[in-house]
């Protein structure tokens, strides 16, 4: 097979030509014939200013020169799509699949025999990754990593679980516009990813625990020298990997290594958006998430690492208590340890090699958890029959089994418009309900999922009530809130057909989420909204992507990926 330059040649019926214009064009740029003749490592630029998760890319994409070349191989700098959480509009998720395919055809088109993927903010690293499953070159991945910490009056703070609380505060009148506007510029103090175990977190462990980047790549802090020194381990191990032609992702993503990944994602804490993740990874290969082995699994992975929003301290905490070699330490058999890396070796070397940390509080034992099973659980019933996720862990204990009365908003706008209206019916014990919030519903399943509190029941010094959407939900907020249920309203899922006053009953230890209202009486709903003809393509979807992205995209439990992106034998 053609390596190095000589690898992809474009099309023009002359393969001998192809390298000789290849060659001449790419000599523009100063490079000499001994350069040239080197594999290629190919590493993405995903530097961007509206993206400060990744104002740390520029040096970390300059170290990963140093470690390819010092390797004596060449690295070519390509830019891909850059995706910031609060930039993209209408939603990051609606851009995902763009990233991944955009990361992937760039992977494909130009002559590289490794590639190193530097990303970070929340779909950045599951977009890169699902483009280098489906591209198949040998990939070393690099998290841009979390911001270290902020401090406000003596209190530690971070994005955006504190942004979150605080702002609560705010709004039910405990803080002022003064404060809140200080608090603003301490929530985020450096360049990187958000330091609690948010889906930019999560998926940095995940990847981590599936032996795609190099150990302690998932916690060491954005401004730290060791991850510049990451950054440089990582080019030398991407040039070793272009001559000896692995590993590949298809070797490092096996069944061991999703099951790894779903038990770290159970262990952390982690964010419900690593389950939709992981779901649109392993779609890209031969192998599926199992929603309900999940759930098994969740039933016996305890949540060890003390971070929040299920705990108490933030991803520096966690880096300097040992990291994901601890912490796989510590979960012991639930590991399987004898999965393949991307560091040449197995987990076992990685977890040979883990710092014990005398003292150390963060990264808890089997037998002194912070929580004595996994963060999240799926639910079933007739408002969700294809699932929905509720992260319990984050959740108020006495509201995880709970009846109450809906209170309905139909859309986005009719909850901003009406939550906070004086003359709103709600009372504490009643259950927001969200509708057409899901993939394809807003579009791009926002993270609206964490209902705001009306102000009113706010006032009264309440901070948690039973939410339920299709929508997505920050893995930095906290509060007991039903999620993804899955089909979404805007695909005739049971979700449309709640009314404001309808009984709906959440039993998360029975895992049941369900609408008490007879069958009969959703059928005669049913019926009154069938679509009559062809159904209309919403406004937004006209044209170009927005128009591929409404056609084709998945629901939550299948990963939302393009249907059409999947593996043929997945699809
Ligand atoms: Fe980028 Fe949180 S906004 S990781």
């Amino acid at each position: 097979m053609s390596t190095g330059l000589r690898k992809g040649l474009t099309s023009y019926g002359d393969a001998s030509f192809s390298l000789f214009l290849r060659k001449a064009f790419i000599k523009a740029a100063g490079y000499s014939d001994d350069a040239l003749d080197r594999p290629i490592v190919g590493i993405t630029d995903t530097s961007s200013d509206y993206n400060p998760c990744h104002g740390n890319v520029p040096a970390l994409i300059e170290a990963a020169k140093r470690g390819v070349m010092l390797a004596g191989g060449l690295p070519m700098v390509f830019p891909t799509i850059s995706i910031h959480e609060s930039f993209a509009h209408p939603t990051s998720m609606f851009l995902r699949n763009l990233m991944a395919m955009d990361t992937e055809e760039m992977i494909r088109a130009q002559p590289m025999d490794a590639v190193i993927v530097i990303g970070g903010c929340d779909k950045n690293l599951p977009a890169q990754i699902m483009a280098a499953a489906s591209a198949d070159r040998p990939t070393i991945v690099v998290p841009t990593g979390p911001m270290v910490v902020g401090h406000h009056r003596g209190e530690v703070l971070g994005a955006c679980t504190d942004c979150r609380r605080l702002w609560s505060s705010h709004r039910a009148g405990e803080i002022d516009e003064a404060e809140i506007e200080t608090v603003n510029g301490r929530l985020a103090p450096s360049v990187g990813t958000c330091m609690v175990m948010g889906t930019a977190s999560t998926m940095a462990c995940i990847t981590e625990a599936m032996g795609l980047s190099l150990p302690m790549s998932g916690t060491i802090p954005a401004p730290h020298a060791e991850r510049v020194r990451l950054a440089e381990a990582s080019g030398r191990r991407a040039a070793e990997m272009a001559v000896s032609g692995g590993p590949r992702p298809s070797e490092l993503l096996t069944p061991g290594a999703f099951r790894n990944a779903l038990t770290v994602l159970q262990a952390i804490g982690g964010s419900t958006n690593g389950l939709i993740h992981l779901t649109a990874i392993a779609n890209r290969t031969p192998h599926r998430i199992d929603l309900d082995a999940f759930d098994r699994l969740g039933r016996e992975v305890p949540v060890l690492i003390d971070l929040k929003p299920s705990g108490q301290h933030y991803m520096e905490h966690f880096h300097h208590a040992g990291g994901m070699p601890q912490l796989m330490k510590r979960l012991g058999d639930l590991i399987d340890l004898d999965q393949p890396t991307v560091a040449g070796g197995t987990l076992r070397d990685i977890v040979g090699q883990a710092e014990d940390v005398p003292g150390q509080t963060v990264i808890r034992s089997a037998e002194d958890p912070i929580k004595p099973v996994g963060a999240m659980a799926i639910l079933r019933g007739n408002l969700a029959p294809r699932g929905a996720v509720i992260k319990h862990s984050a959740a108020s204990p006495a509201l995880l089994q709970h009846e109450g009365r809906a209170v309905v908003f139909t859309s986005i706008p009719d909850m901003a418009a009406r939550v906070d209206d004086p003359d709103l019916d709600v009372s504490p014990d009643d259950i927001l309900v969200l509708q057409n919030a899901g993939p394809k519903g807003a579009p791009g399943m926002p993270e609206a999922g964490y209902l705001p509190i009306p102000k009113k029941i706010l006032a009264n010094g309440v901070k948690d009530m039973v939410r339920i959407s299709d929508a997505r939900m920050s893995g930095t907020a906290f509060g007991t809130i039903v999620l993804h249920v899955t089909p979404e309203s805007a695909d005739g899922g049971p979700l449309g057909l709640v009314r404001t006053g309808d009984r709906i009953r959440l039993d998360t230890p029975g895992r049941r989420i369900d609408l008490l209202v007879d069958e009969a009486e959703l059928e005669r709903r049913r019926s009154e909204q069938a679509p009559t003809g062809t159904p209309a393509t919403p406004d937004w979807a006209a044209r170009g992507y927005a128009r591929l992205y409404h056609d084709t995209v998945l629901q939550a439990d299948e990963g939302c990926d393009f249907a059409f992106m999947r593996r043929p034998d997945q699809a």
